[in-house]
């Protein structure tokens, strides 16, 4: 994955969506329209075909992604409604508003897409097509917009193309998207709402639903927050230290590639994100391993040198964030 392959362009109809949600069920990269703008899309249950979206957009960090559903029914296997997000959820689904909610214990949802947070962003999209590309699918499908890091959002399947041709295995061409710019985002954690990221959906709209004025603030990937703030990013309990070429007593390891580093024997508990060195499944494994290294009750968490290059970079920018976050 996020090597060279044959983008195929698929049309808008019953065979284009069969082919659609094959590749999605198949663990492929599937970029479809919404009403907001075009989603790269892939299956959010498989981490390694999320790992894949973070390849193929060259995204050098991982920000928890939105996940799209068929229906809030299916949106209630995932997460935990409120009132208030129930209401939201009953007043502007199917339509751009996200979601974020805890999740439930019957969420699918991986630990990639939610960048190992307890808590999951969720989205019913209005347009035709994507929703019965979902209900073909079955499955939560994680979906950020369809263009590479740090180019304009996609609302036509040639601006996808111009970005991702090659990148991805298929396009699922449905003409113009409308709204043009992404979905409102209000995290529905407990207290009052907070508008994460404004959208197609009006605040004012929201507002007036809701009956008191939205908390802003706090979109993943932001400034930093003031403390007693929304936690938008997981950070594990134990220290992490960075670029251990040797494990300490006591330490829990986690490795990268084929190497033992001295120590391995005694350590804590040990995880290898990659025994061949693979980014993409060593980015598929970070949160839940860490999370698992956490669990062992190790004071610290040593974690072999990762490389730089593709998937690494996002990698460590997430390991550094861990390191740092004290
Ligand atoms: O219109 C849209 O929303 C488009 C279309 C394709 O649906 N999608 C989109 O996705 O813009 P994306 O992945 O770029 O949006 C991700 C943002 C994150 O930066 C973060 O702000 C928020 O969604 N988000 C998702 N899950 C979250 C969570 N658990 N906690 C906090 N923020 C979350
Ligand atoms: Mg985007």
């Amino acid at each position: 994955r996020g090597s060279m392959r044959q983008t195929e362009r698929l049309a808008a109809d019953a065979a284009g969506l069969d082919r659609a949600a094959d590749v999605l069920r198949g663990g492929g990269l599937l970029a479809f329209p919404t009403e907001t703008v075009y989603g790269l899309g892939a299956d959010a249950t498989d981490a390694e075909a999320v790992a894949g979206i973070y390849a193929a957009k060259e995204r050098p960090s991982f920000n928890p992604l939105i996940s799209h559903l068929a229906s809030f029914e299916s949106a209630r296997v995932q997460g935990l409604f409120d009132e208030t997000a129930t209401r939201l959820a009953e007043t502007f689904w199917p339509g751009p508003l996200t979601l974020v909610v805890p999740v439930a214990p019957t969420c699918t949802v991986s630990d990639l897409a939610r960048a190992g947070l307890d808590s999951v962003g969720l989205r019913v999209p209005a347009h035709p097509l994507a929703h019965a590309l979902l209900e073909r699918t079955g499955r939560p499908v994680a979906a950020p917009s369809a263009n590479r890091s740090g180019r304009v959002s996609p609302t036509d399947a040639d601006h996808v193309l111009g970005d991702l041709d090659g990148r991805i295995d298929a396009v699922l061409d449905g003409g113009a998207a409308q709204v043009g710019v992404e979905s409102t985002i209000v995290s529905c954690l407990g207290g009052t709402p907070r508008l994460l990221r404004p959208g197609g959906v009006p605040r004012e709209a929201i507002e007036a639903l809701v009956g008191e004025k939205l908390e802003t603030g706090g979109e993943a990937g932001s400034s930093p927050l003031a403390p007693g703030m929304l936690a938008s990013h997981y950070a594990p309990r134990a220290q992490v230290r960075l670029n251990a070429t040797d494990i300490r007593p006591g330490e829990a390891a986690l490795l990268f590639g084929p190497g033992v580093p001295h120590g391995t024997e005694t350590a804590q508990a040990t995880l290898n994100l990659s025994k061949n060195g693979d980014l993409v499944e060593a980015a598929a494994r970070l949160f839940s391993y860490l999370r698992q290294l956490d669990a062992s009750g190790a004071a610290t968490i040593a974690v072999s040198p990762v490389p730089e290059t593709g998937l690494g970079e996002a990698i460590n920018d997430r390991l550094r964030r861990a390191a740092a976050e004290r």
